[in-house]
């Protein structure tokens, strides 16, 4: 039997009682008044009482409920037999916002792949997915007004194979259409789990470029191959203005979300135009009303409209974002880039960015406090992940350590984490067919590509 002792996250609250209750068995799901997104689950010999705030309490004590029922229950949901722990759990999260990047624009995930990550966040109580659709390498998000978009703008023939700069030569590409979006979108909104899609504008849009070239200021453009920062920017005028109006009022169709991300990341040489361009668009989802979500280099921008800054180049940013009035999503890239590195051991694949450990990841703490702080986010960039498997190996079990940090109030004691991801989350993410990072390092078959007798 699971004892309370083995929940990730962990919950605020714990009373064990004598005795066990059969599993499966029934749960009578009662309206209370909780926090939200709380819930309060009453475990006795007779059976289950699950009280709940909101459809995301319901959503999150049941997810407890699955893992006291045992690492099976993640095998066959709901039916594995079995006991549970006699008691009352109390919880609810730290954070309105429990969040996580995935990028599907550098590498495309196929939609049962993303259904797939949305069901390991609410696994995990979080609560956001960021969907990063288009960038440099790919569009990959279907506007009917603008064929080209994906037709064009969702192929490449070639990737930067590493970070070494040399070329792997095959092709890679596709794009989600609306219906697909959507059925993402019903299938999240089932699990308690926000998709805020993004929109990178004005850089980090060469695939827009290349589909069509008169929203920028050269003759033509290719979908980038390279990874890096690309010089290329949207030309700042009424016609791209006019044509990404569209397609985000597409996008507003497709996501409920109440936060709409527009990028503003990483664009060299932009000038007052590019930033007026920014604030625009950001106006224009006001006007629809939705509150805009943009990097934190947004925040140099004059005249902004309130929107969910994500703070990544540091700590300050976020800060800085809060004093100026935004809210604040605090991502900070020294901390929770789940594509960095998480060991200095050479066998570690493609080991790029900074180097966040495991323990690194469990021991972050935002600088930022108070009523602008909505959430943290971890964030999984994609240019040296190329399949689901890798997507796995760099994002677990960092996010679960980061699931403690998002969901869980209190202290965190990392040597009493380890062992209970070790010896109860680990066999649960097992059962769920994920190829995490083992604790001690990867598997021959997950080592740095190109070592001789090592798969690529
Ligand atoms: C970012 O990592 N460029 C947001």
């Amino acid at each position: 039997m699971t004892s309370f002792a083995a929940l990730l996250p962990r919950p605020v609250s714990v009373t064990p009682a004598p005795g066990t209750c059969p599993w499966p068995s029934t749960v009578d799901v009662r309206a209370a008044s909780l926090p939200p997104e709380g819930y309060r689950l009453e475990i006795s010999p007779s059976g289950v009482v699950l009280h709940v705030a909101d459809a995301a309490g319901e959503v999150y004590g049941r997810e407890t409920l699955r893992q006291l029922a045992g690492p099976s229950a993640f095998r066959v949901a709901g039916f594995a037999p079995g006991e549970l722990p006699c008691g009352v759990v109390e919880d609810h999260p730290r954070f309105a916002w429990r969040g996580c990047l995935l990028d599907v624009a550098r590498h495309f995930r196929t939609k049962a792949e993303v259904l797939r990550f949305v069901d390991l966040l609410a696994a995990h109580k979080l609560n956001v997915l960021n969907l990063h659709l288009t960038d440099d390498q790919g569009w990959r998000f279907e506007v009917p007004e603008f064929p080209r978009l994906t037709s064009v703008g969702g192929w490449r023939p070639s990737s930067m194979a590493g970070s070494g700069g040399a070329q792997d030569g095959r092709p890679h590409g596709g794009f989600y259409t609306g219906d697909d979006l959507r059925e993402i979108v019903a299938y999240a909104a089932e699990r308690a789990v926000t998709v805020v899609p993004e929109i990178d504008i004005p850089g980090h849009a060469r695939a827009a470029l290349a589909a069509y070239p008169s929203l920028g200021a050269e003759s033509s453009y290719e979908v980038w191959t390279a990874w890096g920062i690309s010089t290329s920017l949207l030309s700042p005028n009424e016609s791209t203005l006019d044509f990404f109006r569209r397609v985000f009022d597409h996008l507003l169709d497709i996501f409920p979300s109440p936060v709409i991300a527009l990028g503003g990341d990483e664009t060299p040489g932009a000038t007052d135009d590019h930033r007026e361009f920014v604030r625009r668009l950001a106006e224009h989802l006001v006007a629809r009303g939705r509150t805009p979500m943009g990097w934190d280099e947004v925040l140099d921008i004059p005249g902004l409209p309130p929107m969910v800054i994500g703070s990544w180049r540091n700590e300050a940013a976020g800060l800085r974002a809060a004093e100026a009035g935004h809210d604040v999503v605090m991502c900070p890239e020294q901390h929770v880039y789940l594509d960095h590195r998480q060991a200095e051991h050479p066998d570690e694949p493609i080991p790029v960015g900074m180097l966040h450990t495991l323990e690194d990841v469990y021991a972050y703490e935002p600088a930022l406090t108070g009523p602008r702080l909505r959430g943290v986010q971890a964030q999984v960039w994609t240019e040296h992940l190329d399949s689901v498997r890798r997507v796995d190996y760099m994002t677990f079990p960092r996010l679960s350590a980061f699931a403690e940090v998002a969901w869980s109030s209190g202290n965190r004691d990392y040597a009493e984490f380890l062992p209970r991801l070790r010896d109860h989350h680990l066999p649960r993410l097992d059962a769920l067919g994920v190829e995490y990072r083992p604790l001690d390092g990867p598997y021959p078959w997950q080592t740095r590509p190109g070592v001789p007798g090592r798969p690529r």
